[in-house]
């Protein structure tokens, strides 16, 4: 055996053993012995797309109560009292007199925890509210939109002893768990580099097929194109950003450092407009100063020292892909997030997104397969709930997160992604703004978690 293998070798089996050591406080440490014996009763704010989703998933949970919903719309009111009666739940008692029913609703001495799906600015409000009132909080991406708020969650949650889980349901890919799982066990060696990305032609999103967004429009389109409008930031950042933060122990012995972000030119909205058939260069939307770049480019540096490149990119056509990678100093992988092997393109050619190399084991010099390793590192969840994962929404992850939540709220323990994940993955949208603000300056994240990311134990899906 020559010494570079001999290292890498020694470096492997102390990966391994590290690992085995600091998961077993972990998990004793992170399930409370106490648990809610009857069923625990699960309210919702925010009943959209997503949080009809969620309340569906929580339907179908067992031993769980659902008897308050709020939403501002009262059409999805309805919508939620059908599927609540399709699945044998009574009707719940709805919420929905104005923007601020949810703090009623919060007065409730039976709700033990409370899923918020609302647009993002509402995020971090519901949540610190539904922590003040005594109740578990599940918040969807991102948790917050500024440093204050990424504050006042955490301060919130550390007062109140109430946990606040960001519902970040990448972290559950197939892949990407797999993956986790051969980064805690070395195959990568040393973790070096990654990257990571929301990169999702959101036109269609942005603008309803008569080009309306704002007040008086459908769906995302009513707040989220708000945002291209006022912020120059990656607005997006926790889809890419939360697995990789999974496999470099992020607040966990690690932590994000600074970034530098730069963002490019704000041309694809304007673009969509003059070219959509109900648009057209004089139309008032084409006219509109879009601020937010068409791909912004974030790199963080973390305290190990690892960069991470996390991009943007939402407003020029384009197939989606999370754009993933992680490299070592004995490999690389990469993947795009929808959990997929080789694919045919529209040419028939084959891509294939999700392709492996490490180091003495992949034949040749080129890439591999990542199937095999998949199959090899499998998550014991994903083997565990394969079939029930695979009838939900999103190749399955939406199944494990409204999972994990309910489960931490049964088990009274902190969720796998807590309040501190919620603050530093969210903190990236503020920071990226400041540092586009002044010609990509480098932008300092706040230890969130003041001191305790020296300690805390990696994350254990
Ligand atoms: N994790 C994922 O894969 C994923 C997917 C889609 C959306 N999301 C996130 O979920 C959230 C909701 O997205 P969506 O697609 O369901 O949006 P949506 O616009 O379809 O739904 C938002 C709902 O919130 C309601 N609402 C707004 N203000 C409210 C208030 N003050 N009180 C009560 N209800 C209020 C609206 O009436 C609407 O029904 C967003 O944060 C989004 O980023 C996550």
């Amino acid at each position: 055996m020559n010494s570079k293998v001999k290292r890498r070798a020694f470096l492997k089996t102390s990966i391994i053993a590290g690992a085995g050591l600091s998961a077993m406080p972990g998990i004793v440490l992170g399930k409370s012995t106490e648990k809610i014996s009857r069923k625990v009763n699960i309210a919702f704010i925010g009943l959209g797309g997503r949080g009809i989703g969620h309340l569906i998933r929580t339907a179908k949970t067992e031993n769980v109560m659902i008897s308050a919903i709020c939403d501002i719309d009262v059409a999805r009111i309805e919508l939620a009292q059908k599927r609540l009666l399709e699945y044998g739940y009574p009707k719940a008692t709805a919420y929905s007199k104005n923007e601020f029913s949810f703090e009623d609703m919060l007065k409730r001495d039976d709700i033990d925890g409370v899923i918020i799906s609302t647009p993002w600015l509402w995020h971090t409000r519901m949540a610190v509210a539904t922590m003040k009132a005594g109740k578990y909080a599940g918040v969807e991406v991102s948790a917050a939109n500024t440093i204050e708020e990424c504050w006042d969650l955490v301060n919130t949650s550390e007062e109140t002893g109430m946990p606040c889980m960001i519902l970040e349901n990448v972290n559950y890919g197939r892949q990407g768990l797999a993956i986790l799982n051969m980064v805690k066990q070395g195959v990568f060696g040393i973790p070096v580099h990654a990257t990571c990305g929301y990169r999702h032609s959101l036109l269609g999103v942005k603008f309803n097929k008569d080009l309306k967004f704002g007040e008086g429009a459908k769906g995302e389109a009513v707040w989220r194109t708000q945002h291209s409008l006022k912020r120059n930031a990656d607005v997006y950042p926790t889809h890419g950003v939360g697995p990789i933060a999974a496999m470099l122990d992020i607040n966990r012995g690690n932590r994000f450092q600074y970034l530098t972000a730069t963002a490019s030119k704000a041309v694809g909205l304007k673009d969509y407009i003059e070219e959509h058939p109900n648009g057209g260069k004089n139309h008032p939307h084409a006219q509109l100063p879009w601020k937010q770049g068409d791909i912004i480019t974030s790199v963080i540096k973390t305290a190990n020292e690892e960069t991470i490149i996390v991009r943007h990119d939402c407003n020029l056509p384009r197939p989606y892909s999370l754009d993933f990678s992680l490299q070592g100093t004995d490999g690389l992988v990469e993947w795009d997030g929808l959990n997929r092997g080789l694919i045919k393109s529209s040419d028939s050619s084959e891509i294939n997104p999700a392709r492996i190399f490490i180091e003495g084991k992949t034949p040749g010099h080129g890439w591999e397969e990542l199937d095999a390793w998949v199959k090899k590192y499998d998550h014991p969840l994903w083997q565990k709930y394969e079939e029930e994962a695979n009838k939900s929404s999103h190749n399955g992850i939406d199944f494990f997160v409204t999972r994990e939540f309910i489960n931490s709220v049964k088990e009274k323990r902190q969720p796998v992604m807590d309040v501190y994940d919620a603050a530093a993955w969210s903190a990236i949208t503020p920071l990226s703004e400041a540092s586009i603000a002044t010609g990509s300056a480098p932008q300092y994240f706040p230890d969130f978690t003041r001191g305790k990311w020296i300690k805390r134990k990696p994350i254990d899906f």
